[in-house]
């Protein structure tokens, strides 16, 4: 029997981990730390509330004494580090908050590792930290050899959270271990960021804002296999050790808008083009080799699979994103949209 903390819980892939560890490592504990930005929601945890073997705290991962506090109550056996400001769009628009949750809070959390002693920090890191490839060059995919090279705040602050946690590990000797996972979809992701964005706006027959020509590529991934992955690594990779994830699905995103038209019965009318985003990546494709070989892991949920059960989801779940959608993020789609 474990106790894994989980920070970042009630965001879109932390809250799908809670789920996938309570349900096939019923024998654990789960401790959840989230602060509750706009991104985290407490009605996606509902269920998990009702188990007995799931605690949730609402603490920041800066705030170095309730973390403390934390780790002395609950003595986590393994931590999980979800919690981060996600949407590269945002962090285009306001850099700070990145810098500080993302490394900083990495730093508390590593530091709280060191003082109460942990089997395992594992921190979820992603594929934006090795920059983009080129169009032309399908043959070129990212390794876990791939220099860092960055291009937008976000991925620069993963980027440095990522080299601190490997100098823990060197320094201090933390058992870490880092994920980099390509693009993630499923349920309860967050209407900001492409498909929950396409679908919402797709049922309610609002434009569907497709970002310079919709030639990017992005390698997109079913949720729960980059769960599994993450489970693998934290229990059986080696420390010290990064491993890429990924599920060998590039697509380019008006690919996608297309196809979430064509199931919705929604006219292409609705795809609009507007302005790009600002360095923008042209393309993501993760090379998946190492956790193949060293833990057996492969992605199982083919796109054609995954992509209707997250249309369906959202179809079935319209309270979920129709609440969140008429918060703040109102304010945010006008100033991100408005004048694009
Ligand atoms: P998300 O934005 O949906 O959720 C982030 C969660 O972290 C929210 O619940 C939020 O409340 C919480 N949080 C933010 N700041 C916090 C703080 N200071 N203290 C405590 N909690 C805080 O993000 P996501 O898409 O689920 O991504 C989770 C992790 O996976 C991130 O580290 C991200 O970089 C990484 N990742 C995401 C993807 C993807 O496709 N979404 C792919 C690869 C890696
Ligand atoms: O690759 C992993 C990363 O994937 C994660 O680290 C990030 O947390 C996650 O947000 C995601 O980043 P992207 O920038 O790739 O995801 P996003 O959904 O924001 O955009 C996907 C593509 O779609 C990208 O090329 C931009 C484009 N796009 C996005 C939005 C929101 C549009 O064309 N229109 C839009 O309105």
């Amino acid at each position: 029997m474990k106790t894994v903390l989980v920070t970042g819980g009630a965001g879109f892939i932390g809250s799908n981990f809670i789920y996938y560890l309570l349900r096939t490592h019923p024998e654990d504990r789960v401790v959840c730390v989230d602060c509750l930005t706009y991104a985290g929601n407490l009605s996606t945890l509902k269920d998990a509330m009702e188990n007995p073997h799931f605690v949730f705290y609402k603490t920041d991962i800066c705030d170095r004494d309730g973390i403390d506090r934390i780790f002395t109550v609950e003595k986590p056996d393994i931590v999980v580090n979800f919690a981060a400001e996600s949407h590269v769009d945002r962090s285009i628009e306001s850099p700070e908050v990145f810098l500080r949750t993302n490394i900083l809070g990495t730093q508390v959390l590593m530091d709280a590792c060191r003082k109460h002693g942990i089997e395992r920090y594992h921190q979820v890191s992603t594929d934006e930290v090795y920059g983009d490839l080129p169009l032309d060059r399908p043959d070129l995919m990212f390794t876990e050899e791939t220099p860092i090279h960055t291009s937008s705040p976000y991925s620069a602050s993963k980027a440095s959270a990522d080299l601190l946690v490997q100098a823990y590990a060197r320094t201090y000797g933390l058992p870490v271990s880092i994920s980099r996972c390509s693009n993630n979809y499923g349920p309860y992701h967050f209407p900001e960021k492409l498909i929950p964005l396409m679908i919402a706006n797709a049922l309610n027959d609002k434009p569907l804002p497709v970002y310079g020509e919709g030639k990017n590529v992005r390698d997109w991934l079913y949720v729960e296999d980059h769960c599994r992955a993450i489970d693998l690594i934290m229990r059986e990779g080696r420390p010290g050790e990064v491993y890429n994830v990924g599920g060998h699905n590039e697509m380019q995103n008006i690919e996608i808008v297309k196809l979430i038209c064509d199931y919705l019965h929604k006219p292409y009318d609705l795809i609009t083009y507007v302005k790009d985003r600002k360095g923008h990546d042209m393309r993501y494709a993760i090379d998946p080799t190492k956790i193949h070989r060293e833990l057996g892991w492969l992605p199982e949920t083919p796109f054609r699979v995954g992509i209707v059960k997250t249309i369906d989801w959202y179809l079935n779940h319209r309270e979920w994103w129709e609440t969140i959608i008429s918060g703040e993020y109102r304010n945010y789609y006008e100033r991100m949209y408005g004048n694009r």
